[in-house]
Order: structure tokens, then sequence, then C-alpha cells
């Protein structure tokens, strides 16, 4: 069995996902879409957060969110435990945020880039692995533990 892709978009990422989805769907990804599912304003952490939630409680394997910037979901997804969220712009930082920093949520910026560009990082995304390297599996690790190194 596939994954499952959690997708999640405010306003200004609906239109950047509906190309997504159709690419995903084509290509014959599992996707649990958790909207939001028109042109008219919400808001993002709204969105984000039920679907951080099913990445992190393994209902759903990755997600893929887009807002206008981005900005917004990356800040949101980032706030649930587990999640590692990335904001790429590239096909390199979306290699890089898979396979240094384990990321499972790819985000885009839906008014910063063309859905050419979107579909090739997905891709991108996707298909490539976690390095397992030591020092990236230990810089992952302390991911989960920021506040034990905050506090010395
Ligand atoms: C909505 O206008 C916009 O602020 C939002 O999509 C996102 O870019 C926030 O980070």
């Amino acid at each position: 069995m596939g994954i499952i892709i959690a997708l999640a978009c405010d306003h200004g990422g609906f239109s950047l996902m509906e190309e997504v989805k159709k690419h995903l769907i084509s290509t014959g990804k599992d996707c649990k879409d958790f909207g939001t599912f028109s042109q008219e304003s919400c808001d993002y952490p709204v969105i984000a957060a039920p679907a951080a939630h099913a990445i992190n409680d393994g209902t759903c394997d990755t997600g893929i969110f887009i807002c206008g910037t981005g900005i917004g979901m990356s800040i949101a997804a980032n706030k649930t435990p587990g999640i590692r969220a990335a904001l790429c712009t590239d096909c390199y930082m979306a290699e890089m945020a898979r396979s240094h920093n384990d990321a499972n949520v790819l985000v885009m910026g839906g008014r910063v880039i063309d859905s050419k560009s979107a579909v090739e990082i997905v891709e991108t995304f996707l298909s490539t692995d976690f390095s397992n390297e030591e020092k990236h599996r230990r810089r992952v690790g302390m991911l989960n533990d920021l506040d034990v190194i905050r506090k010395g």
C-alpha cells in the first residue's frame, strides 16, 4: 500500500493546490484533503493544525501544505509535535529537506512559485529518502528535545 499525503491550503494556496492535487491524483497518489475548498478567505492555522495532527498520529504519512507565501503554513505546521515542515522554493531545497532534515511536510507558496515548478518540487520531495547519516539522525533527534537543550 502507498503512502497517504495530507493536503492543506488556505485561499492564498488554493489555486496552486488544485494543480498539485490534479498531478498527485493523476500519478495514483492517495491524498487526504483538509481543505480549504475555495478561494474564500480563511485562517491558515485552522487548516494546518488538523492536517499536521493527522501526520503526527500516523493517519497520514506526509503532507503538502500551501498558503500565499508558505510562511504561515510553515509556522503553523511546525507547532505540532513531530512535524518537520520545510518551506521549499526549488528542487534543491526539497531534496535537502528530505535528505538532511527528514522533513515530513513540504510547504510551498502559491503566490511565489508557478505550478510547473511546484510539481517538480513535489516529485523531488516525495522521491527523496532521508540520508540516514548519523549526523543528520542526531540533529533531527535533537529537534524533539529542543526544550531540554535550551535548559542545558
Ligand atoms: C493570505 O492572504 C496570506 O497571508 C496567507 O496565505 C499566507 O501567505 C500567510 O503566511
